[in-house]
Formats: structure tokens, C-alpha cells, sequence
């Protein structure tokens, strides 16, 4: 199966923003890395507009050619830039404001309630809706009692201990893939996937539905070129 490459663009607007300017420009990076292969652009417009803004959201959503994933925690602000923009995809994600980025997932047992009404909601714009999760079954199940199309499984874990041993690494991710899968639900995957975990965990789960990818992509692009960088991404997960 082809895994989709969801590119995470959060950081070319950190990058512009701390100049006040427009460089590097956005948009243009948009609409060239669309042009490079991969399969949708990833935003996460936090409320405090640190790297995305709302106008960057709504901009962007008018020049995506590929699939159009919007993260973030589902406030009414959130809601309404779902409803607005219909994008392909809403990634709820838990965290507060204040964190540097999203770095666990829904207990989707306790928070049942309350993702019910959200996702019912977010489906109801045409959208699908992936819920980011660690990799425990029980929050897989919940993701489905929940409603929702698709899990993401946060890789946090998953890049720290693949340094340490690979093999266990892999294990709680498989389990909780294949009981996604098991369920009707895609799989996602994404945070702190990079160009040496990234193969591996494609390898083990070849079912895989999208990653998605920005902080070490980005960086790679320093070194590689944007065009080169994308190149090996895509090689990870098998494009020619
Ligand atoms: N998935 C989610 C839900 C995220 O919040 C992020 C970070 O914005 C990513 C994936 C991408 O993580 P990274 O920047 O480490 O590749």
C-alpha cells in the first residue's frame, strides 16, 4: 500500500514570522513542494499564531492541490475553520495552548463524551477525521467508539527508543496498527519521523495511511535542497 507524505509547513512560517516579513514565502513553498510528489500539506494554527496564522490557513486552503490536513485542539475557532474550509482531513489533537508542540495523544475512553459530539460535528463538514493517540489499544478502540475515519499514532516514543532498539521500538505500534486496521480505521503516524526512523517503521507497517512530517524535513532541506529532501523522503516509503 501507498503511504501517503504529508508535509507539516508549520516551520516555514516559524522561520518567516521571526522577521516580521515575508521570507521565506509561504505560499510559494506550497505550491512547490506540491509539485515535488508528495501528498498533502499538514498546518497546525495554534490560536497564538507563533508560525501559522488564520490567514495563512484560509490562504493556503485556496492553493492545495493535494489533501489538506488542519490540526489542532477542537475549540469553536478550530470548528469554525473546519466548516469554512472543509479540508480532506482534521487532526484533533489534545494539547493545551502553551506547548511547544503536540506531544501525546486523546485518552479516548475518559474524553468519550466529548469526542463524540466533536467528531460527529467535524464529519458532518465532509471532512475525515483522524484522532491523535498514542499507540495503546484501548485508545484505538475509543478512536472507534468515538467515530473516528482514522488514528494518528504519535511516533515521539517511537523515534527515542528506535535509537535504543528498533525491534521493541516497533511492537506497541504494530499492535495498536493492526487493531486500527482491524477496525476499518486508517493509520497515521506522525512526530519526530526523520530520514533513519522513518524506513523502518514503513517497513513494519506497510498499511500505513499517511505520515506526516515537518520539523526534521525541514531541517533536512538545509542540508539537501527542499526538492532533494523530498526525494528521500519519498524513497523511505518506496516511491521510485
Ligand atoms: N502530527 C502532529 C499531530 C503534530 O502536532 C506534529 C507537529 O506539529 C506532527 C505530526 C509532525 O511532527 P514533526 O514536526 O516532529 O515531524
Amino acid at each position: 500500500m501507498k503511504t501517503r507524505l504529508s508535509v507539516n509547513v508549520n516551520k516555514i512560517a516559524t522561520l518567516r514570522n521571526a522577521r516580521g516579513g515575508n521570507i521565506p514565502n509561504l505560499y510559494q513553498f506550497v505550491n512547490d513542494i506540491q509539485k515535488f510528489g508528495i501528498h498533502g500539506i499538514t498546518v497546525h494554527p495554534r490560536p497564538d499564531e507563533r508560525h501559522i496564522t488564520l490567514k495563512d490557513t484560509y490562504e493556503i486552503s485556496k492553493i492545495v492541490k493535494t489533501n489538506y490536513n488542519i490540526e489542532g485542539y477542537p475549540d469553536d475557532r478550530f470548528i469554525k475553520i473546519i466548516s469554512d474550509i472543509k479540508p480532506e482531513q482534521a487532526t484533533i489533537v489534545p494539547d493545551t495552548h502553551d506547548v511547544i508542540t503536540s506531544d501525546q495523544g486523546w485518552d479516548t475512553v475518559k474524553n468519550k463524551s466529548f469526542l463524540i459530539e466533536i467528531i460527529k460535528k467535524l464529519k458532518s463538514f465532509g471532512t475525515k477525521v483522524s484522532i491523535f493517540i498514542n499507540p495503546e489499544i484501548e485508545y484505538v478502540e475509543g478512536a472507534f467508539d468515538c467515530g473516528a475515519d482514522r488514528i494518528e499514532l504519535y511516533t515521539g516514543d517511537y523515534s527515542s527508543d528506535y535509537l535504543q532498539d528498533k525491534n521493541n521500538s516497533i511492537k506497541k505500534y504494530l499492535n495498536a496498527s493492526l487493531k486500527g486496521k482491524e477496525l476499518n480505521m486508517d493509520v497515521n503516524a506522525g512526530h519526530d519521523l526523520n530520514l533513519d526512523n522513518l524506513k523502518y517503521f514503513k517497513s513494519k507497517i506497510s498499511f500505513l495511511f499517511e505520515v506526516s512530517i515537518g520539523h526534521a524535513l525541514i531541517s533536512d532541506s538545509i542540508y539537501y535542497g527542499i526538492e532533494n529532501t523530498i526525494k528521500k523522503y519519498l524513497a523511505e516509503l518506496n516511491y521510485e
